[in-house]
């Protein structure tokens, strides 16, 4: 996959799928800054990939503030030059109830960063994309950005708004020489995923029942594929959801 030299932003690069994807794309030849609103897991991954692989830089950045969204890019730009790729991977789970038990504060926490701060990241590095003339977004949003989640309103909201954002933005920059896809993983070996599974222990097995490769996915798994779309292999794809998710969609 070609990405050698471009430089990507990961955000939520701390942990997960985050920071599987912030080392795929080092081990692509990628410079990677490393943000996320945990510092010391992003100076951790950094010193990872400047140990084994090449350039990386840690950036904290709250992707659900807009000063801190616009520091991040600033800063970037200033350190490397110019800024290729920007990853929206920074995600929160919600806490698992039914919508009319689900309480005003954990839908504003879910949808001020799953939601709005994809908006602030993508609005921002389209800001530096148009006076580039090229950029490359991905978005992580999920398989509750495409099918019914039950007792997860926030966070089903605001996957499916991620994935509308997505397409509706592709279309809006299709001819600056910007693409912007999303990739939708299913139930994937993280910490949001233990978080959910120590909640509720039985759903480990209800979980696994419902996906037909009957295991979950693997952070490198979806890194592949995020890499995949910000590369110079797949120039004529804009606006479209991959999911990744051992075929529980079928
Ligand atoms: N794990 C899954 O099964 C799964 C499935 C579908 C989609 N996703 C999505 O993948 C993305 C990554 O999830 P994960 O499973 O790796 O979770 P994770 O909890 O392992 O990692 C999330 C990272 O985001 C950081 N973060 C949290 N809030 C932030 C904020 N406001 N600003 C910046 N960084 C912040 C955390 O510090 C952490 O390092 C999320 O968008 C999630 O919704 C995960």
């Amino acid at each position: 996959m070609d990405v050698k030299n471009k430089v990507v932003i990961v955000t939520g690069a701390g942990s997960g799928i985050g920071k599987a994807i912030a080392i795929h794309f080092a081990k692509h030849g990628a410079k990677v800054v490393v943000s996320d609103i945990n510092l010391e897991s992003a100076q951790k991954v950094v010193d990872e990939i400047v140990t084994n692989f090449g350039e990386a830089l840690p950036i904290k950045a709250n992707v659900a503030v807009f000063k801190e969204v616009e520091n991040l890019v600033q800063h970037t730009v200033a350190n490397f030059g110019k800024l290729d790729v920007i990853v929206n991977n920074a995600g929160i789970g919600p806490h698992l109830l039914r919508t009319h038990e689900s309480t005003l504060r954990d839908w504003d926490r879910v949808i001020s960063v799953n939601q709005t701060g994809v908006f602030y990241c993508m609005k921002v590095a389209l800001q530096q994309f148009l006076e580039q003339g090229y950029g490359n977004i991905v978005n992580i949003a999920s398989l509750a950005g495409l099918k019914a989640s039950p007792n997860n309103i926030s966070y089903s909201a605001s996957k499916f708004a991620v994935v509308g954002m997505t397409k509706s933005a592709a279309m809006e920059y299709a001819t600056k020489n910007i693409r912007i896809n999303a990739v939708c993983p299913g139930y994937t070996e993280s910490a949001l995923l233990t978080q959910l599974i120590n909640a509720k222990p039985e759903m480990d097995a209800i979980l696994k029942s419902v996906i037909p490769m009957k295991r979950y996915g693997k952070a490198e798994e979806i890194a592949d594929a995020v890499v995949w779309l910000a590369s110079e292999n797949t120039k004529f794809i804009t606006g479209q959801t991959i999911t990744l998710d051992g075929g529980t969609s079928l």
